[in-house]
């Protein structure tokens, strides 16, 4: 059985204190959750919150991360910085990544094969976006974002990683996916999973659903049987919606 996890994406917010605070806070609703928890914040801060999340089940998580192993790339952070944090898991391939910042399948990749040859865990984020998906595109695009971004990988590696499908028309919009859309578009990537790396592989891999996830819409989400979790932006910023969420 795949263990579910819920990860928040604190994106560019939050100070210090302010990450520390709220590490408190869902430090002390931990225990009224089965869920794997985790935090991600912003490169500065994981030094901070490394520290508050220690002797706490939460993991530690960061938002992005270079490929290369050092050297001359000005204001980029390598894996080895990021083992040097204690960091768990690192976000990869996220839509405002792919969107703001020009970061393509290719470049995906090389962070997605770096990540999991430094043992660092990447939640790897695919999506479509609204004109994708009125163009009836979904699965073509989720089709090339994965196979392009796991290219390489090793079923061995594949099974550690985890996958986030957040439909970039979702994501900090307050619309959120059906849990029927969520659900199958979750299943439609497990199916490809499973033609690139047979069945235990792809029933080992866990995919979560980002965009939009809120206390109020977290059950029917976590619920849904291709659903291992969710990638929560907004919500993960107060502690007592994202308590609301790991306690679905
Ligand atoms: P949201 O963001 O929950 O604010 O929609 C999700 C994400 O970007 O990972």
């Amino acid at each position: 059985m795949r263990n579910p996890l819920i990860a928040g994406n604190w994106k560019m917010n939050l100070s210090c204190q302010q990450g520390t605070d709220l590490v408190t806070s869902i430090n002390a609703a931990m225990q009224e959750t089965e869920v794997e928890v985790a935090v991600c914040c912003s490169s500065i801060l994981l030094g901070c919150i490394g520290k508050a999340v220690e002797n706490t089940g939460i993991k530690l998580g960061a938002q992005n991360m270079h490929w290369e192993e050092a050297g001359a790339f000005t204001g980029e952070i390598s894996a080895d910085m990021l083992l040097e944090a204690k960091v768990d898991y690192v976000i990869v391939g996220h839509s405002e990544r792919r969107h703001i910042f020009g970061e393509t399948d290719e470049m995906v990749n090389k962070k997605v094969v770096k990540a999991l040859s430094k043992k660092i865990t990447p939640i790897m984020c695919i999506g479509e976006t609204l004109d994708e998906r009125e163009a009836e595109e979904t699965f073509s695009v989720l089709k090339r974002q994965l196979e392009e971004g796991i290219k390489g990988i090793s079923p061995e590696e594949a099974k550690t990683m985890v996958i986030a499908y957040e439909p970039v028309w979702a994501i900090g919009t307050g619309k959120t996916a059906t849990p029927e859309q969520a659900n199958e578009a979750i299943g439609y990537i497990r199916s490809e999973l499973e033609k690139l790396y047979g069945n235990p592989v792809s029933e080992e891999i866990r995919i979560l659903y980002g965009g939009s996830v809120k206390p109020d819409n977290a059950t029917e989400i976590m619920n849904c049987e291709e659903i291992d979790g969710a990638l929560v932006g907004g919500a993960s910023l107060k502690a007592d919606d994202f308590i609301g969420i790991i306690q679905f």
